[in-house]
């Protein structure tokens, strides 16, 4: 019996990658203009970082991670998410002393044990963003601005950024005490999940989705009228620098992360596309998190993107995997050698050519190069070589151009090379 893949762990096949690398491509430039430089970061770190960063009682540290003990009994966990790797190795090469502002980001892929389904996975891919050492809320505008440019440049519309604000150490405890009293009073409503963690982490009930939780909580207590002066003056002035360079949001209270680490501003981009997995992009700041594993007292804010649901959201707008420019269609020895290095120099030039060695006929071989979808094939045989001339047919209409032998290859770099990209 043959050996499959992974449930939930997806092959991206060759006919998705131009979609995938057009992604990602487009983060590398759009990052790259607003200062972010790329970081790369081990897919394997000690399961410690995660219980830390990310929080003991979240749902993906208690259920979610890949945890494994290496041959030296080290407890290590597949990299459920970014931000925490990424902090890890800014704190340990000590980045913040090349720049007061560290401007990073990052893709690949993710691992959560999570019940599979549409554009939800077991390893997944994130493209992300972490911006650190301001906490001017003018970089939490910017790095919303350039998610929203983001999502335009891709050719993504049907997405929405909704914004809250979680509070900060000092407001924070206010607001879960609120919370907790509230839930109290209704904890026969709540589902049995909620029941038991309505006290290790009351925010998470409010993104519970079970009905009975959902009907409980209509009237909870709001984050935003627990925020204290300096939260409160933060998100507004997010709100307004957001407003001044046209980005449209809208102010969601009940949004809580799945992430211990963030304080004061958070965000979703989500859509009504995806069915129960909304979220495309998700993020906020952390001005606690780099102290919090030994780093310096500085602020952070990021976001991260998964790549599955971008591509699912582009659907047929994806990007088509390019086709070869020319097929080389040879009858008789001769007709193949001369076709042999002339493909090679096609090649090399960056004209995306192909030719059969197989010695089939020239009716499969050109069944071969409809097939490839060749925009044009070239015909090779006893007979052109003997005239000196060969026919080179457009493969949409059929219109034929007759090319001299002699200079064949600079014959047809002169017709074909609107797409070549390198030269010999
Ligand atoms: P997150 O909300 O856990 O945040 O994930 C960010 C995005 O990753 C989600 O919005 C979703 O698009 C995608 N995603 C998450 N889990 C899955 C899954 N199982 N299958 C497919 N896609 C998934 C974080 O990970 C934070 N580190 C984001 C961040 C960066 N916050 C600050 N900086």
């Amino acid at each position: 019996m043959s050996i499959t893949g992974i449930k939930g762990m997806n092959d991206i096949l060759p006919s998705d990658v131009a979609t995938w690398q057009f992604l990602e491509e487009t983060a590398r430039n759009i990052f790259g203009t607003y200062g972010c430089r790329e970081i790369r970061v081990p897919v394997v770190e000690k399961t410690e970082l995660f219980c830390r960063s990310i929080g003991e009682t979240t749902d993906i540290v208690e259920k979610e991670m890949y945890t494994f003990n290496d041959k030296s009994s080290h407890s290590l966990t597949l990299r459920p998410e970014g931000t925490a790797p990424v902090m890890r190795a800014f704190i340990q090469h000590k980045l913040y002393n090349l720049n007061p502002v560290s401007k990073l980001y990052y893709m690949g892929p993710m691992f959560r044990y999570e019940r599979p389904q549409k554009g939800r996975y077991r390893q997944f891919h994130q493209i992300g963003a972490e911006i650190l050492g301001e906490d001017d809320p003018r970089i939490d505008a910017q790095v919303l601005a350039m998610l929203s440019h983001y999502f335009d440049a891709v050719g993504i519309d049907d997405v929405s950024l909704q914004i809250n604000s979680l509070g900060c150490t000092e407001c924070r405890p206010q607001y879960r005490q609120a919370l907790v009293e509230f839930l109290q009073q209704r904890l026969e409503q709540l589902c049995p999940d909620c029941q038991r963690r309505y006290t290790s982490n009351p925010l998470r009930v409010l993104d519970c989705k079970s009905k009975s939780c959902k009907e409980a909580t209509v009237d909870a207590p709001s984050v935003l009228d627990h925020l204290c002066d300096g939260c409160d003056s933060h998100f507004d002035a997010v709100q307004n620098y957001l407003n001044m360079l046209g980005t449209t949001y809208s102010i969601n209270n009940r949004m809580v992360r799945g992430l211990d680490y963030y304080t004061k501003t958070t965000f979703e981009m989500v859509t009504n596309n995806l069915g129960a997995q909304n979220a495309v992009a998700a993020g906020g700041r952390y001005d606690g998190l780099v102290e919090e594993l030994g780093g310096p007292a500085l602020p952070g804010i990021g976001f991260a993107m998964g790549v599955e649901r971008l591509v699912l959201l582009l659907g047929e707008n994806g990007v088509k995997t390019p086709t070869p420019k020319l097929f080389l269609a040879t009858m008789g020895e001769e007709a193949e050698k001369l076709a042999f290095t002339l493909l090679h120099q096609l090649q090399r030039h960056g004209i995306q050519s192909e030719m059969d060695f197989s010695g089939k006929s020239l009716k499969a071989q050109l069944r071969r190069a409809n097939k490839l979808e060749c925009a044009y094939t070239l015909f090779l045989g006893e007979n052109e070589l003997a005239d000196g001339n060969a026919q080179l047919k457009r493969m949409a209409d059929g219109e034929q151009t007759t090319i001299a032998l002699d200079g064949i290859f600079t014959g047809l770099c002169s017709l074909l090379d609107d797409e070549a990209t390198t030269s010999l």
